[in-house]
């Protein structure tokens, strides 16, 4: 069967960067190798929207996450964790993980972060040293205004740093790392940059190298300072997936970042429109453009609208913790097209039809067909 991959990570790799990966092994130390290392950092420094220096690691996501707590707090420090989420309450257990204190502010799934309520947690914690937060809260679609709570911070919060996961955000929306005054950046391999799981990629500014250096908490793989020391890898770099990641990053500035956020956007509306047309509820208040989630109707399980989408060879999300069987979630985001949304939305719709959902059976895929043929 023909498999298509709509899930918010893996997603799919193009053929051009798998056949990169594919090629012989190459020796991490050799001046070949040192020399790709050096260019996918300057590369990625333009996806970040960024000049601070960029680590590699050979991780999933979770791992610069993990880096960006263990490197940066010291045993009973305060964070501030915003939880709207299960990746956001990711940051909340790995802050408490290294023994820090995290002051979790936390919204209902599918709301979004208000800087005003950052700002009053601030304005009552005077030592609180860092922000953590998603761009993109992947298990409710959820863009965070990251944008307005970066300035918020830097206009009355200078010293306190702004770490930002945006793991299903780089690559797919318009995140200005350094204009946001972001300190710590993070994204992953398996998402927007359409390659395997297996690198992590932090942007680190020198305000948070400074408060690294003062930083006397356990680590020793996710070694941040070390990594910059190092250049190609302190350890053995993936080698494979930096090649892919080099070809990757290529691929996304020749299609040009505006051109990128442009068709996310318009994958994102489609998607969206598509699912409104169907009578389907929209789970976030702020959708992000890298994926949508919505309700499946009443009485319906999701995880049935899920498996039979599988059965045509179709893979997209189901919900996580309590929205387990109530949302489904499509992704966008990396190597997507118009067609891919098309070919999703009209299996959806088959899927809602076999369940016995039929009012409205046909109008989804007419609206994104709209949207594309009109653009
Ligand atoms: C926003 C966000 N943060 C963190 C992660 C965790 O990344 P990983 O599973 O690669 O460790 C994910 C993965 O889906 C994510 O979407």
């Amino acid at each position: 069967m023909k498999r298509y991959l709509l899930t918010p990570g893996p997603t799919p790799v193009p053929e051009d960067i798998a056949l990169l990966m594919a090629k012989p092994m190459i020796h991490h130390r050799t001046s070949e190798f040192k020399n790709i290392f050096a260019e996918t950092v300057q590369l990625a420094k333009s996806i970040f929207q960024t000049r601070n220096d960029v680590v590699i690691f050979a991780s999933s996501g979770s791992g610069a996450m993990e880096a960006a707590v263990s490197n940066v707090l010291n045993e009973n420090e305060k964070a501030i964790t915003i939880n709207a989420g299960k990746f956001g309450e990711r940051w909340t257990k790995l802050v408490r993980a290294f023994g820090a204190n995290p002051i979790e502010l936390s919204y209902e799934y599918g709301d979004y972060a208000k800087p005003e309520d950052i700002k009053k947690v601030l304005d009552n914690n005077g030592d609180v040293k860092a922000v953590y937060i998603q761009a993109s809260e992947t298990s409710t679609a959820t863009y965070h205004p990251i944008d307005e709570i970066g300035l918020m911070l830097k206009e009355y919060y200078p010293d306190v740093l702004f770490v930002v996961d945006g793991i299903t955000a780089y690559g797919a929306i318009d995140v200005k790392t350094d204009d946001w005054g972001i300190d710590i950046a993070i994204t992953g391999s398996q998402k927007a940059l359409m390659l395997p799981p297996g690198l992590s990629l932090l942007a680190i500014s020198d305000k948070a190298k400074d408060k690294i250096k003062n930083t006397k908490n356990r680590y020793y793989y996710f070694d941040i300072l070390g990594e910059i020391d190092a250049g190609a890898g302190k350890f053995t770099p993936a080698v494979s997936l930096v090649i892919g990641l080099n070809g990757a990053f290529k691929r996304l500035l020749d299609e040009g970042l505006e051109n990128v956020f442009r068709r996310h956007a318009l994958l994102s509306k489609a998607t969206q429109e598509a699912c409104k047309a169907l009578g389907l509820e929209l789970l976030s208040r702020r959708p992000a453009n890298s994926l949508t989630a919505a309700y499946a109707p009443q009485n319906i399980d999701s995880s049935k609208i899920i498996g039979i989408m599988r059965d045509y060879g179709v893979e997209i999300s189901n919900g996580q913790g309590h929205l387990k069987g109530k949302i489904f979630r499509i992704a966008h985001l990396g190597y997507f097209d118009k067609a891919d949304i098309l070919m999703g939305i009209s299996t959806l719709e088959i899927a809602l039809r076999k369940l016995g959902v039929n009012a409205a059976f046909g109008e989804g895929i007419k609206r994104a067909m709209e949207i594309f043929a009109d653009e």
